[in-house]
C-alpha cells in the first residue's frame, strides 16, 4: 500500500480522562485507515472503541499523539476547520443515534445538508428519499424519531451520516438494533461506499461484520492491536 492510499493515519495516541480514578482510553494507538476500505474494531465494553472513533472524527481531541486526515493534522484543526472536517468529509454515526427528537425523520437528515448549505430543495429530497429507500425505511419520512424502533431509529441516524457523501465513514455499533434482514442491508450498503473508494471504521461486538472487513483490529484496555 503506498501512501497515496492511505485516508487516515493515527500515530501514538493516549487519551486520558481524568476523574475520580484516571483512565487511560487510549494507549498509544497507532494505525492506519486506508481509501476503499472496510476496518472493523472490536473490543471489550469500555475498551476505547467509541473514544478512538471520536478522537479521528475530532470529536474529541487526543490528550497527546497525532491524527492525518489526507495528509492534514486533525488534532490541529482549529473550531473552523473541525466544523468543516465534520460536515463534509466525514459522517460519524453515534452509538446512541443522536437524533433530535423535536425534528422528523426528514428534518434530521435535511440538517447535515443544510449545514453543507445545500439548498436546492429537489436536490436535497431526492438524496434523503434515496437515502430511506436504500435503507428500508422510505415510509418513515415525515415521523417523529420517538415513533420509530430502535432499529429503524439506527436506520435514521445512518442516512444522517451518509447525507453528505462523506469520504470517511465512522460506524459506532451500526448493527446493534437489527434484525439479520436489516443488518445485511446496511452492511451491504456500507461496503458499498467502499467500493465507491470511500473509507468506512466501525466499532463492534458483531462478529457477522468480520464477513465484510478488509481489515481488523482488536482493542483491550487501550491498547490496538490488528488481527491478521
Ligand atoms: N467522557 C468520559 N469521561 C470519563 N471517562 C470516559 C469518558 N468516555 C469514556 N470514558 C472511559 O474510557 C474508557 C473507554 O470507553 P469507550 O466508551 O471508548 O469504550 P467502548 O469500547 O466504546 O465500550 P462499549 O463497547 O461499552 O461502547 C472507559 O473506561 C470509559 O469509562
Ligand atoms: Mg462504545
Amino acid at each position: 500500500m503506498t501512501k497515496d492510499n492511505i485516508l487516515v493515519q493515527v500515530e501514538e495516541i493516549y487519551k486520558i480522562f481524568k476523574g475520580t480514578v484516571d483512565t487511560v482510553a487510549l494507549d498509544k494507538v497507532s494505525c492506519d485507515i486506508n481509501k476503499g476500505e472496510l476496518v472493523a474494531i472490536y473490543g471489550p465494553s469500555g475498551s476505547g472503541k467509541t473514544t478512538l472513533l471520536k478522537c479521528i472524527g475530532n470529536i474529541w481531541k487526543p490528550t497527546t499523539g497525532r491524527i492525518f486526515f489526507k495528509n492534514k493534522m486533525v488534532h490541529k484543526f482549529n473550531d473552523e476547520e473541525s466544523s468543516q472536517f465534520r460536515i463534509h468529509d466525514i459522517g460519524f454515526i453515534f452509538q446512541e443515534f443522536n437524533l433530535i427528537p423535536s425534528l422528523n425523520v426528514y428534518e434530521n437528515i435535511e440538517l447535515p445538508l443544510h449545514l453543507a448549505k445545500v439548498k436546492e430543495k429537489n436536490v436535497k429530497k431526492e438524496r434523503i428519499s434515496g437515502l430511506l429507500e436504500e435503507l428500508g425505511i422510505k415510509r418513515y419520512i415525515k415521523s417523529s424519531p420517538k415513533e420509530l424502533s430502535g432499529g429503524e431509529q439506527q436506520r435514521v441516524a445512518i442516512a444522517v451520516a451518509l447525507a453528505n457523501d462523506p469520504s470517511l465513514i465512522l460506524a459506532d455499533e451500526p448493527t446493534a438494533n437489527l434484525d439479520t434482514e436489516n443488518r445485511k442491508i446496511v452492511l451491504s450498503h456500507l461496503k458499498d461506499l467502499t467500493k465507491q473508494g470511500k473509507s468506512v471504521f466501525i466499532a463492534t461486538h458483531d462478529t457477522e461484520i468480520m464477513n465484510y472487513a478488509d481489515t481488523i483490529f482488536n482493542i483491550d484496555k487501550g491498547v490496538l492491536e490488528i488481527n491478521n
